[in-house]
């Protein structure tokens, strides 16, 4: 099964073929950028579905009818901020997408809250869309405590700040080989990698 992915990030292409291989799974990765590029589209419905179903679509307006197409959409919510930055997490310091001034952001916004009151979960979203309309969605979470400052040089973005349920040490101290097994990505391709086997054996 080909799968179109909705992004403009040639980085996710490879991650995703990666975690495909690992499953086994009968799956080639297209990139956007193979089929004339991923169109501009506002992330604005507010949602990690809405958001990931807009981009899903997007390109499979582009494509032929029976093309199926994969968009993602995830990002950290914080329980004292009421779910913030959410859906804005890429942009949280401002729509230049700098990860540095995100993180440092949310280190400071979060100083004086006291342990206790730190919880926070990452949320990834997977939409798959496909012919006559037919759409799945999968969702991941990875709930978890914010620490008082970074911790840990692997990783990416709010990595080195989130401390998952039942460990001692960050998403960035834990590194790729750990967190591929718990994180909400993980968690969310694990339903979608059910689902393709599931309709590959049907
Ligand atoms: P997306 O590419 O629109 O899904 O943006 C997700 C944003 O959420 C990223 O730019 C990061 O800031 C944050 N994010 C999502 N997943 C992770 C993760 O696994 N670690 C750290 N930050 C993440």
């Amino acid at each position: 099964m080909k799968l179109f992915l909705a992004s403009g990030n040639a980085h996710k292409v490879a991650e995703l073929q990666e975690l495909a291989n690992a499953a086994s799974l009968p799956i080639e990765i297209v990139s956007a950028k193979a089929v004339g590029g991923m169109p501009e589209v506002a992330e604005d419905t507010g949602t990690f579905v809405g958001n990931a179903r807009k981009k899903a679509l997007a390109l499979r307006a582009k494509l032929p009818a029976e093309a199926w197409v994969l968009a993602d959409d995830s990002g950290v919510c914080v329980d004292a901020l009421g779910g913030a930055p959410g859906v804005e997490s890429a942009y949280y310091a401002g729509p230049q997408h700098d990860s540095a001034a995100n993180l440092a952001k949310l280190t400071a916004v979060m100083r004086d809250v006291p342990k206790g009151m730190r919880g926070a979960q990452f949320v990834c979203v997977l939409v798959v869309a496909g012919p006559a309309g037919a759409e799945e969605i999968f969702e991941g979470a990875c709930g978890g405590e914010l620490l008082g400052e970074p911790r840990g040089g692997a990783g990416f973005g709010y990595d080195p700040l989130f401390v998952p349920t039942g460990f001692a040490q960050s998403y960035a101290e834990l590194g790729e080989e750990v967190k591929s097994t718990i994180s909400h990505r993980a968690r969310a391709w694990a339903k979608l990698a059910e689902w393709i086997k599931a309709r590959d054996t049907r």
